[in-house]
């Protein structure tokens, strides 16, 4: 009886404990970026209702004050840099190189720490940190080199432990920063349009974007960031950098649905996409009467929040409403920027500004998503089991692209092969074939298929943190090797200076036999001609 008594209010006794705990967490999530921010905020919003206290720096600051949950609201980014990318360097409109992007990046990262550490609400909750002095028992950091904000955040909380979060797939910048082994010949670069099978080219060019990055963060964003904490926060006697390399732990949203098997330390788990809402919002009347009756399905058609509809170029989207009005049995939802009305719109098309992404493709009609593949967006089409027509552009979307054609949930549109002819070709495929959806099941079967939800796995993560102190234990040892340490090759090359030593001795033993040898014969010659 008494045994039983235990086993009931165990669990309860477990949930009070576990409630009592509050922590005082600090976020740090400066991209500005849509589809970046819901992961994480998914996290800190699921932490502040389990009862801990957040104060998150967020482009995104909730619509509704959100108990326990604080935004410092640096919303004003997006605009500025919408302003900012119209400048060449910082387009993300048109398709560029993998080296090209690159290279672009340590100056988007300049933008968006300078710009956050300039304004008013990050600099007085930094004045408030300091003279308060204000202690938080744990950061949230997303792993983007923002380094200058990490370090000096980090510095006058009194160096908590820091949990990353990211919403892309591992990088070679976080499996180098997590200590994990590198190993381009199998582990694509995330820029790269290739999968974990590739060529000796593909492979050359893996290894090339992996040291390239490396060295544009070491050359071009390293020392800025330093320069840029000193000013705002003060000077520390650990770098920015060192702040870069001690982060406990990397929460991934993502999973082997959206990526291939590598190798991760303990310190880096994938938890799945953190994004997807538990509870959907209900479509506007409109588009759900436009949508209930489709009787030949609804395909939706939305290139994302950077690459706006209103910028596409106009020939490409002339192919895109001509195919359409091939398949008038078929409706058509157009995410489309503008009040107007497309040019040429056919009667099958409905165009809205702004539409509820989810809550469409969990609509039981939707017949097919077309999308830049950005890891989100993928993620979505994936759980509510939708086919994919990817139109990669720019960033990791080749490599997600990629990744879909290799599954056999989708198909792939080259953004500079946009024709009616080519987006007529992959639209009958689509209508006409089954096996994108059976494939669409598999893959999301795979996704779904875990021990938690992603939120709790990650809440269960960032508490385990906080229960050991930063977890050292997780952190490997890779992390205090020298690069030629940790690849052995200095024990390679000693193990070869040690053969080239034996066989020098060798040959100078066999040299010197000899020669006594031919000596003695020269002797025996001599005494013989004598
Ligand atoms: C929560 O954090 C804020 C700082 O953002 C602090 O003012 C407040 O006292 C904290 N509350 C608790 C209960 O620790
Ligand atoms: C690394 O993080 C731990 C907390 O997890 C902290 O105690 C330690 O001071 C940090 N070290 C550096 C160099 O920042």
């Amino acid at each position: 009886m008494n045994k039983f008594r235990f086993i009931i209010y165990a669990p309860l006794f477990l949930i009070l404990t576990e409630e009592s705990y509050a922590a005082n967490i600090l976020g740090i999530f400066p991209a500005a970026s849509y589809s970046h921010q819901q992961p994480m905020l998914a996290v800190t919003h699921a932490l502040a209702k389990k009862g801990h206290n957040l104060t998150v720096i967020t482009p995104n600051p909730s619509k509704v004050p959100v108990k326990n949950h604080r935004d410092v609201d640096i919303s004003f980014l997006y605009e500025k840099y919408a302003e900012a990318q119209k400048d060449k360097d910082f387009t993300m409109q048109e398709k560029l190189s993998t080296f090209k992007f690159f290279s672009n990046l340590p100056a988007i990262f300049h933008f968006l720490s300078t710009n956050i550490l300039n304004s008013s609400p990050v600099k007085q909750l930094i004045k408030e940190i300091k003279e308060n002095n204000i202690k938080y028992d744990l950061i949230i950091y997303e792993v983007v080199p923002h380094s200058a904000l990490l370090g000096g955040f980090s510095e006058i909380t009194g160096n908590p432990p820091v949990v990353g979060v990211l919403t892309m797939n591992e990088n070679s910048n976080t499996d180098i920063i997590f200590g994990n082994p590198l190993f381009p010949s199998y582990v694509p670069c995330v820029l790269q349009h290739s999968t974990d099978k590739m060529s000796f080219f593909e492979r050359f060019n893996s290894l090339l974007y992996m040291i390239y990055y490396e060295y544009i963060l070491k050359v071009y964003n390293a020392d800025f960031q330093e320069r840029l904490m000193k000013e705002h926060f003060g000077n520390f006697q650990r770098t920015a950098d060192e702040k870069n390399y001690n982060i406990s732990l990397l929460i991934v949203s993502s999973d082997l649905a959206f990526s291939y098997p590598k190798p991760n330390n303990p310190n880096v788990v994938q938890v799945g996409p953190l994004h997807i809402k538990k509870q959907l919002e209900p479509l506007p009347q409109d588009i759900k009467k436009w949508m209930d009756e489709a009787e030949n399905g609804v395909i939706y058609f939305s290139l994302g929040s950077n690459m706006k509809g209103t910028s596409f170029p106009e020939e490409k989207r002339s192919a895109f409403i001509k195919a359409f009005s091939k398949f008038p049995k078929v409706r058509v939802l157009w995410k489309w920027e503008a009040d107007t009305k497309l040019p040429g719109q056919p009667d099958n098309v409905f165009v809205k500004k702004w539409l509820p992404q989810q809550s469409i493709l969990a609509h039981p009609n939707i017949v097919l998503f077309i999308s830049q593949a950005g890891l989100q967006s993928l993620q979505e089409a994936v759980h509510y089991v939708v086919p994919v027509l990817a139109v990669p552009i720019y960033g990791d979307q080749e490599y997600n692209a990629r990744k879909l054609l290799d599954t056999g949930a989708g198909l792939e549109l080259d953004f500079y092969n946009i024709t009616y002819e080519s987006v007529y070709d992959k639209l009958e495929k689509f209508l006409t074939s089954t096996s994108y959806k059976e494939n669409m099941k598999r893959v999301s079967a795979i996704s779904k298929d875990r021990p938690m939800p992603p939120v709790d796995t990650a809440i269960w993560w960032v508490e385990y943190v906080l229960r050991h102190n930063g977890a050292p234990h997780l952190r490997p040892a890779s992390l205090s090797l020298k690069w030629y340490q940790l690849y052995m090759v200095d024990l390679f090359l000693f193990i070869a200076a040690v053969i080239l030593l034996l066989l020098l001795i060798i040959r100078f033993i066999f040299k010197k036999i000899f020669s006594i040898f031919s000596i003695l014969k020269h002797k025996e010659h001599k005494q013989k001609t004598n």
